[in-house]
């Protein structure tokens, strides 16, 4: 996952415990401070820069934050990439039209896992969720407001949970759970990937099961290596958990009933069923689809554990239809070299 930051952090913790004292708290009044340097008017820096006289663009700053060089160039790269596309217009045209997104995409926060990068994705394509380990808890109101909004107000057509080799969070649930008593930031890390750790404490598949036991009662116990058949095994089936999750989730269940219902010609819709930006429309079906991507060579590859509401028949398996979409948005896809 971060190989800068969140790593270490967890690699530490797992080996010693405790690994470190936090030091003596500062008072807030010592810990932040606005920065103002270069800025040498005083409307300035007060976070009133949104009118058009007050504009403060991402380049200005740059010159004072060089390592924000590379954002500004970026998002200048992504600007003429869509004047120069064959849809100049593309985001005058989301903005009056609005946003109709085809998927919903459930990732891992790793900066390697950028959706819109992968996919070639344009922007008005994929309505997004990243959290680390790519989970959809039952419990978090977050990714459950990212769900009902992509299907009932967006209406899209499928959900993507896509998992990544190589992911951090995951390779966190393997070692053993530090003891983050006294420090409440890496206590709420290892809280999130909890599930993830039942998951691998109680997967009875094989190649997990070797790993368990190779390791058990170990108190150290060696960061799982990027091949790792039991470390890959787990982040397939940690996305088979937040597709299951979703799957029994009131909001989904809800949808796939009023689905059905409007196909048996029931009439069994009601206005919270429906798509809220388009009440007359008819309830799509909604695929939920279980991918993973291989960090190292750019493939994303599917589980084949793709479930629809009961009846309906697919038309297509799913990653010809992201093939699809993606040609044909293609036309005004974006690089951002970070
Ligand atoms: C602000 O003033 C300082 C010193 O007069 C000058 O060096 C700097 O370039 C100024 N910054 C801007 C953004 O004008
Ligand atoms: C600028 O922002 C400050 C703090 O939010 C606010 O008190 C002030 O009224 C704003 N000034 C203008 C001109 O909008
Ligand atoms: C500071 O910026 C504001 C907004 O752009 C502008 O109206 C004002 O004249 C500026 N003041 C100075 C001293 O440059
Ligand atoms: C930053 O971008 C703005 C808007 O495109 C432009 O007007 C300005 O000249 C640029 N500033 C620098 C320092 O390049
Ligand atoms: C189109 O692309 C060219 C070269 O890639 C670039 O120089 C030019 O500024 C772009 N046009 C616009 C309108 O951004
Ligand atoms: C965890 O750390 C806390 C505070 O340092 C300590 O009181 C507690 O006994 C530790 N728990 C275990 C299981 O070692
Ligand atoms: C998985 O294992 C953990 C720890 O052994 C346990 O607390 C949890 O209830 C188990 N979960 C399931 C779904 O079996
Ligand atoms: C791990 O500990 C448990 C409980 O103490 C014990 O039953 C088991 O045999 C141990 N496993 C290994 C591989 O040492
Ligand atoms: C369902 O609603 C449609 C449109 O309002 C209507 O034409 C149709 O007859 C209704 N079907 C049933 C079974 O009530
Ligand atoms: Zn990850």
């Amino acid at each position: 996952m971060f190989t800068k930051l969140f790593v270490p952090v967890l690699l530490v913790s797992s080996a010693v415990i405790p690994a470190f004292s936090l030091p003596a708290p500062l008072s807030p009044s010592r810990i932040f401070v606005r920065d103002n340097q270069g800025d040498n008017n005083s409307t300035q820096g007060n976070g009133n820069c949104s009118t058009s006289q007050n504009v403060v663009y991402l380049n200005d700053t740059a010159s004072r934050f060089p390592d924000l060089v590379y954002l500004a160039a970026g998002n200048q790269d992504f600007r003429s990439a869509v004047a120069n596309s064959s849809n100049p217009n593309l985001l005058q045209d989301l903005t009056t039209n609005g946003q109709h997104p085809e998927y919903l995409f459930l990732g891992c926060s790793d900066s390697r896992v950028s959706e819109g990068t992968i996919f070639s994705a344009p922007p008005g394509a994929l309505f997004t969720q990243r959290n680390i380990g790519n989970q959809f808890q039952p419990v978090d109101n977050n990714a459950i407001s990212v769900l009902s909004y992509g299907v009932q107000s967006l209406g899209v057509g499928h959900i993507i949970v896509m998992g990544h080799y190589g992911c951090g969070g995951v390779a966190a649930a393997m070692l053993p759970r530090p003891n983050t008593t006294d420090d409440p930031s890496r206590s709420s890390v290892q809280s999130w990937i909890n599930p993830i750790r039942y998951t691998y404490l109680n997967s009875s598949r094989p190649e997990i099961v070797s790993f368990r036991e190779a390791n058990e009662n170990k108190t150290s116990v060696d960061y799982p290596k990027f091949d790792d058949p039991g470390f890959r095994a787990l982040v397939e089936e940690n996305v088979k958990d937040s597709v299951f999750n979703i799957l029994i989730s009131p909001m989904m269940q809800q949808h796939w009933n009023a689905y059905i219902a409007q196909e048996q010609g029931q009439n069994g819709t009601t206005s919270s069923t429906r798509r809220s930006s388009d009440s007359s429309a008819p309830l799509k079906p909604v695929y939920v689809h279980g991918f993973v991507y291989d960090i190292s060579t750019g493939y994303v590859t599917d589980l084949k554990t793709s479930f629809g509401p009961y009846g309906a028949v697919s038309q297509a398996p799913p990653q010809d239809a992201v093939k699809r979409a993606v040609a044909a948005d293609q036309h005004a896809h974006g690089h951002v070299h970070l």
